[in-house]
């Protein structure tokens, strides 16, 4: 097996629609052992409920071999709740694909900083947080970054941003912290590359370049639906026809997608959407990227999406 990146093992902390995907490339395309964690062992039981559909899909098209979808998911192992994120003490690299919240972030990294070895490996698959304040949570739990700096894990984390739906999509942006030493970048770069994908540079700004500019184009769609402007299928039509979009920036793709949810909105989750514009307004002040009232009522109402059924279109679960 060619490892140019040297990552045999890789540990993923969050079993969702990113985690999953991610464990889903690591394990068919780059080939490594991929131990998934997740809070909710039922969350790892759905992904990986998916993950044998997704292999079995692509056997019955002829684009994989039986043998190496079964490679795959032999590949794969679920780490015990009880033992936690301690059962990857051994990974190469880990990557964290949990929800868009810092402080869950900080307690990961904290946690990982303490449980693995001192050349893991930690990556963040972060949609728009800061990857120097994650960095500098790479630290065990009670000392400070300032005053452990010549020990601290901080130079091991790196951005490695996925899209959705991770097999598909054909990007990964990677994202330097002011920490991140050379030799983290470059074996995060090669291990992407060894998952099929092409990879983009970002420096660390809210959003990076690709939700820096999505999220706006997003928001702005809401307004002009909350306006009244044009009707919610005109709006995503538009995009869709006018311009060669796959999906409407509110769209769902309630017809075509069996598997998984689809586009923008419907496949990045309302609260997720919220999230990410949240950290792009703070972290810039600039009203360009002020969530519309809209988008916050939807998640107020915990319309999110197809997740849960309904968001700006409403899904058959
Ligand atoms: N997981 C795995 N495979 C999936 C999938 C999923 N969730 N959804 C679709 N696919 C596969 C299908 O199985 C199909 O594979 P096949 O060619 O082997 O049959 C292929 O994708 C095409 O699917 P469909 O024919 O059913 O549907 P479409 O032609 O509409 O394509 C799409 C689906 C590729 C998702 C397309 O709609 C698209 O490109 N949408 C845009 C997605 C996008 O913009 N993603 C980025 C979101 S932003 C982001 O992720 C950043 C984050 O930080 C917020």
């Amino acid at each position: 097996m060619s490892v140019a990146h040297g990552i045999k093992s890789l540990g993923v902390i969050g079993a969702g629609q990113m985690g999953l995907g991610i464990a889903y490339v690591a394990a068919l395309r780059a080939k490594v052992n991929v131990q998934l964690y997740d809070r909710s062992p039922e969350q790892v039981a759905k992904g990986l409920s998916l993950m044998d559909k997704l292999l079995a899909k692509d056997v019955a098209k002829g684009k994989i071999q039986e043998a190496d979808a079964r490679q795959a998911r032999e590949r794969v192992s679920v780490v015990d709740h009880a033992v936690g994120v301690r059962a990857l003490r051994d990974a190469d690299m880990v990557i964290e694909a949990v929800s868009e919240n810092l402080e869950i972030k900080r307690r990961i990294f904290s946690e990982l900083a303490a449980e693995t070895r001192s050349d893991t490996i930690l990556a963040t698959n972060t949609s728009s947080i800061s990857i120097t304040k994650i960095a500098s949570s790479a630290v065990p739990q009670g000392e400070s970054a300032a005053s452990v700096l010549g020990r601290s894990s901080a130079g091991r984390v790196v951005g490695l941003h996925f899209f959705n739906p991770v097999p598909v999509m054909k990007l990964v942006e990677l994202i330097s912290a002011l920490q991140t030493s050379d030799e983290t970048l470059s074996r995060a770069r090669e291990f992407a590359v060894a998952c099929g994908k092409e990879v983009t540079v970002s420096k660390d700004v809210p959003g990076f370049v690709s939700n820096a500019l999505l999220m706006p184009f997003i928001n702005e769609a809401i307004m002009w639906l909350e306006k009244g402007v044009a009707t919610r299928d005109d709006i995503d039509k538009t995009l869709r026809l006018g311009m060669n979009h796959p999906m409407g920036p509110l769209q769902l793709g309630r017809h075509s997608l069996a598997l998984l949810s689809a586009h923008h909105l419907h496949s990045i989750g309302l609260d997720t959407c919220l999230a990410i514009q949240q950290t792009l307004y703070a972290g810039t002040g600039d009203s360009k990227y002020r969530p519309s009232v809209l988008l916050e009522r939807m998640v107020d109402a915990q319309w999110l999406g197809r997740k849960n059924g309904k968001g700006f279109y409403e899904y058959d679960n």
